[in-house]
């Protein structure tokens, strides 16, 4: 009530970009302070079974992630973790730093709750990142979602996503390869049957290699996909995901869609993908398209649009085991994630499942594909 009535209202005068990072720097001071950061801890974490999964070996405490983008640098991950979530994702991180795209790049779409970004993947770079990570204790379940670096040509990306693999190996609990930001030049084509093929291979391959000189288990690796594919592309996403072994999906990124905004002066922002209500029924839906033609068989991380326990809810029953949140986050305040899981908690209790896992996919049939408008 206290954020959206007073801080929200406040923060929302001053540039989106800025106030992130002021915000994240003032996080970190305060939740620097133990006796914070324990106070926060435990009122925004719910511990229940009920909440808990143990997905590709990992055990995650509740459901719900930071989805990437939000620590690009690995900068504030523990701070971030302690207002509640399962898991934070970092990243995009590529194998070189880079600037990313000129500011304003980041803009709020009040009227339809939603952020519009063209960040372009700014970011430290892979070894960075990595002597960042090196020194830091690791409290939450970490992933680590890796991009192409811009200047680095399509045919050579195998290698520069490589680059970051092998850095970042040790401090990874899973793996993304984001081939889906529509701010990176072309990177989408990456999601095509033959370059898509090439990369995942190339990826288990060096994963495999990594795991035998380390004797470790192999790192799980999720693709992140785009809202905006076509069925076609799907088939064929999920044909290389069969192919390479990969072990889940991400649906979904930023949309380029923006025939349904209403935000005056929207249309003159540039170009950009669109995330939060915008991206949430397309997102859904191809969860459970997903869900559906795998049989529930691939793991699932939902993210687009969830504000809500009720989202998250209808997102997990859709078919996905894990949701993320970025976009409701900044809409909702700190005291979202707690409620999320609250809300998780309750539904289980009132529909006698004794694990959130007995609500997955529980709207997709799996014998009648669901159409998905393109
Ligand atoms: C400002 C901004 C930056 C983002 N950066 C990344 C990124 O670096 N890598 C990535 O995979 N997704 C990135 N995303 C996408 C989110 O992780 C998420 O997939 C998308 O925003 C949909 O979720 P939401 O509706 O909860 O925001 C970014 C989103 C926003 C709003």
């Amino acid at each position: 009530m206290l954020y959206k009535k007073v801080v929200r209202p406040i923060l929302f005068r001053f540039d989106p970009e800025s106030v992130h990072h002021f915000v994240m720097k003032w996080l970190r001071v305060a939740l620097g302070l133990s006796f914070v950061r324990a106070i926060v801890k435990r009122w925004c974490c719910v511990h229940t079974s009920s909440l808990e999964q143990t997905m590709w070996g990992l055990e995650f405490d509740n459901p719900v992630g930071l989805a990437a983008g939000f620590d690009k640098n690995a900068e504030h991950f523990n701070e971030l973790a302690s207002l509640g979530f399962g898991y934070v994702e970092i990243g995009t991180v590529t194998g070189e730093g880079q600037v990313g795209n000129e500011r304003p790049r980041m803009f709020r779409l009040p009227e339809d709750r939603g952020l519009l970004n063209r960040m372009g993947f700014n970011n430290h770079g892979s070894s960075v990142v990595a002597a960042r990570l090196a020194k830091k204790r690791i409290e939450p379940l970490l992933g680590v979602n890796i991009g192409k670096t811009k200047v680095v040509p399509l045919d050579e990306a195998p290698a520069d996503y490589e680059k970051s693999f092998r850095r970042l190996f040790d401090f990874a609990r899973y793996f993304v390869v984001n081939v889906s930001s529509p701010n990176t030049p072309g990177l989408r084509e990456l999601q095509n049957k033959e370059p898509l093929t090439e990369l995942l291979a190339h990826l288990q391959r060096i994963n495999a290699e990594m795991a035998a000189q380390k004797s470790v288990a192999r790192r799980p690796i999720l693709l992140k996909i785009a809202p905006d594919i076509t069925d076609g592309q799907l088939d064929d996403i999920l044909e290389v995901i069969d192919a390479c072994d990969i072990d889940g999906i991400i649906a979904t990124n930023t949309t380029i869609e923006r025939d349904d905004l209403h935000t005056p002066g929207q249309d003159e922002l540039g170009p950009g993908g669109v995330s939060g209500r915008p991206v949430r029924q397309r997102s859904v839906e191809l969860i459970r398209r997903i869900y559906t033609l795998t049989e529930g068989r691939l793991p699932i991380i939902g993210v687009g649009g969830i504000f809500t326990a009720e989202d998250a809810l209808e997102t997990i029953r859709a078919g996905a085991s894990l949701v993320q949140v970025w976009t409701g986050f900044i809409y909702e305040g700190p005291s979202a994630i707690r409620r999320i899981n609250r809300g998780l908690e309750r539904a289980c209790k009132e529909n006698g499942w004794a694990n959130i896992r007995e609500a997955v996919g529980v709207d997709a049939h799996p014998k009648a594909i669901p159409e998905v408008a393109q």
